[in-house]
């Protein structure tokens, strides 16, 4: 095989930040991608109908002049989240999840949930029109070992408030583990889960083994071989409730690079020509189109993109890092030579 199209691939989880990141950022999704769920997790976060509004226009108006992209918005819950103001911006088209941090469990995720029981009420009104709830599956309870907290979060908070909940529509983000592709396999359709580039490509060995790599590191952190492999086989193995979310987090090195430093994986600029090397690896090239374009719309009940794109088994230049203004941004580098290229 030597070229594959595919309809436009979307990213069900990104993290295009703000302001000169932002402008360095946007450019390298919106050349692959038509849409992206868009993080909220900004300081302060998106929380309300009217700041999320604003921050598509900020969006839309770094988007570079020819581009097309269409940010799906999400709001970020909080023990304050105000019911009707959800179903408000859910009802104008504005606003397609809610992003659900527990709270400190990663980047900006001080006004997350501490006391599940105070989001009960906006819960329920999603279930009743049909907003999926984006989940960040760890907890953050300190006893508990960081290689376990998704395994632990599933059956302690996770799988309680589904039950709790029924009818609402929840998405696994980034999964990590085999006990995550277990738990998603045996739901019903109102289950979905999103995987990352990068959690296909690397385990914890990556991150810690012959020296620390702190531009392997994010959150949920990646575990052992084992697990990679269960995503791998969830991901290339055709299986609809599984889609792409990249998790694609910039930061820049200096914000890395650092005795405590951030949890993130910058994978946009790359993403598709690893996920083809990928896929092409697991002999699934013919899933790839399912993964990354088909999957995520018919979870949010949203149309396939009309137009496509088309990979070719040409060598990508490595990419190295991206410059803002705020610094070099680092592209993850998948420790393989990148035989695909996008078109
Ligand atoms: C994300 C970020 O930097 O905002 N970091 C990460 O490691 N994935 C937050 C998140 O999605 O957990
Ligand atoms: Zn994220």
């Amino acid at each position: 095989m030597t070229s594959l199209t595919i309809a436009r691939p979307d990213d069900w989880h990104l993290h295009l930040r703000d302001g000169a990141m932002m402008r360095a950022v946007l450019p390298h999704t919106a050349q692959h991608f038509a849409r992206a769920i868009i993080m909220p997790n900004l300081v302060p976060p998106v929380v309300t109908g009217a700041q999320a509004m604003a921050y598509r226009d900020r969006i839309m108006a770094a988007l570079p002049e020819g581009m097309s992209f269409e940010p799906l918005m999400t709001l970020y819950l909080t023990e304050d989240t105000d019911p009707d103001d959800v179903a408000a911006a859910h009802a104008s088209g504005l606003v397609k999840a809610v992003k659900l941090y527990p709270a400190g469990a990663t980047t900006n995720s001080a006004s997350g949930v501490a006391d599940f029981g105070k989001i009960r009420a906006t819960l329920d009104r999603m279930a009743q029109i049909g907003l999926p709830l984006c989940v960040h599956g760890e907890v953050t309870d300190a006893n508990i070992d960081i290689f376990d907290r998704e395994a632990v979060f599933i059956d302690r908070v996770l799988d309680p408030l589904r039950r709790a909940t029924p009818g609402l529509k929840v998405v696994m983000e980034h999964i990590t583990t085999s006990n995550a592709v277990d738990y998603a396999r045996a739901q019903d359709d109102s289950l979905g889960a999103t995987i990352t580039t990068h959690h296909l490509v690397i385990n914890r060995n990556h991150i810690l083994a012959g020296g620390i790599k702190p531009h392997y590191y994010c959150l949920p952190v990646a575990k052992r071989e084992s697990h990679r492999l269960a995503l791998r086989a969830a991901a290339t193995g055709g299986e609809t409730r599984f889609f792409l979310g990249t998790d694609s987090a910039p930061h820049t090195d200096a914000n890395k690079l650092l005795p405590c430093g951030c949890a993130g994986c910058f994978t946009a600029p790359n993403t598709m020509a690893i996920l083809a090397h990928v896929f092409e690896e697991d002999s699934a090239m013919d899933k790839l189109e399912g993964f990354a374009s088909r999957n995520g719309p018919a979870f949010y009940g949203l149309p396939v993109n009309a137009d496509t794109l088309t990979l070719t088994r040409t060598p990508s230049p490595k990419h190295g890092h991206v410059d803002t203004e705020d610094g070099p941004v680092t592209v993850f580098d998948p420790g393989f030579e990148l035989n695909w290229s996008v078109q």
